[in-house]
């Protein structure tokens, strides 16, 4: 069975989805949401994979790196140092990290695969063969960004997920709601 790749955005109505290496918005149930997203497995004693860019992984505070519960694949062309971080490696294109899932490495050790940002790594993850959803949060307001969400391929429908809530949620006086969309 080859890699399905889920991709996982939260973005504003521009299609912004950071600033200054951060993201434009403090929304705490969002957070959590994209937690239990990435972290859950049925069976217990494997993980998810969670795939970002060298910059996503650099925003993440040294606290909570790794992202917890998940094995932590970060992509780079210049060999980061990562030694310090358990569960944590670095491949230097997404090829190179699909073809180390489907050999024995990691062969029942993990379970989902999450693409979590940033830009260009969506954009090469919903082009790729191995997409198959895109889990998108979707803030109804308009941010100051510089970093944004490729736009969403035509050929993409919306589907449901029963693990997503489907009515509008609200923080800090911001509106947003989560979608599903499958090629
Ligand atoms: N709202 C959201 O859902 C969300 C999600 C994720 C991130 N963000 C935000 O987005 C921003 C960071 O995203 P970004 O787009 O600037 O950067 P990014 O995609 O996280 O990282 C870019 C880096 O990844 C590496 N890279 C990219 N494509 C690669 C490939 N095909 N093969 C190997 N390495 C590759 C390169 O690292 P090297 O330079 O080391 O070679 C590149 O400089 C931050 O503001 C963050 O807060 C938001």
């Amino acid at each position: 069975m080859p890699v399905q790749l889920k991709l996982i955005a939260a973005a504003c109505e521009n299609l912004g989805i950071g600033k200054d290496g951060d993201l434009p918005w403090r929304l705490k149930k969002e957070m959590s949401y994209f937690s239990k997203m990435t972290s859950s497995t049925k069976e217990k004693h494997k993980k998810n994979i969670v795939i970002m860019g060298r910059r996503t992984w650099d925003c993440i505070p040294l606290k909570y790196k790794p992202l917890s519960n998940r094995i932590n694949f970060v992509l780079s062309r210049s060999n980061p140092d990562l030694k310090q971080f358990t569960d944590t490696y670095a491949f230097s294109s997404l090829d190179k990290a699909l073809e180390e899932l489907e050999c024995d490495r990691f062969s029942d050790k993990y379970e989902e695969v999450w693409v979590i940002g940033g830009s260009s790594i969506y954009r090469e993850a919903l082009e790729s063969k191995n997409f198959y959803r895109l889990y998108l949060t979707k803030i109804f307001k308009d941010f100051d960004c510089d970093t944004f969400l490729p736009p969403i391929p035509d050929d993409l429908k919306e589907v449901s997920d029963p693990a997503v809530p489907s009515e509008i949620q609200e923080e800090n006086g911001i509106q947003y709601t989560y979608k599903v969309y499958e090629r």
